[in-house]
């Protein structure tokens, strides 16, 4: 069958959820552990973390600089700085950031897409 919608085809969340837990065991998971529980006083749970509920520039930001800083993740304050992840592309973050987004009781139907981090590395 050939529809002329095929040239546009979407971004495929799903795609990159799949993709983004291979990425997060390479690149978070040492800190915020497989389950996302983080680990207790130092690194904060992404596991239903309402920080994930910041504005995406923010999320993307976060990873491409880093974190120095007092940050408050579900009433608790944590203040151990992540450093930055730039040396990651634009389609691991932005698989990482989903596959976070939506993992161990987070959801969320909004795609971040590698445009979006290339447009935050400037
Ligand atoms: C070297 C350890 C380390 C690695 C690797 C790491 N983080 Fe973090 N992360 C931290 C720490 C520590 C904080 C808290 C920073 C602070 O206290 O200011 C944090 C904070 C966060 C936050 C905001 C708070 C929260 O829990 O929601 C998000 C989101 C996050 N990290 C996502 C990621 C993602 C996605 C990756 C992989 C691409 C990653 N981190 C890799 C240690 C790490």
């Amino acid at each position: 069958m050939f529809l002329g919608s095929a040239f546009v085809q979407a971004y495929s969340l799903p795609q990159s959820i799949e993709r983004g837990k291979e990425v997060y065991t390479t690149f978070c998971q040492n800190c915020h552990m497989e389950n996302g529980q983080g680990i207790a006083g130092t690194n904060p749970p992404l596991a239903k973390s309402d920080y994930l509920k910041h504005p995406v520039n923010d999320l993307i930001l976060l990873v491409l600089k880093g974190q120095v800083g007092k940050v408050k993740v579900n009433g608790v304050t944590y203040d151990t700085p992540m450093l930055p992840l730039d040396y990651m592309t634009d389609e691991q973050i932005a698989d990482a950031l989903n596959y976070a987004k939506n993992s161990w009781g987070n959801k969320s139907a909004i795609a971040i897409i590698p445009a979006q981090v290339k447009k935050m590395r400037n």
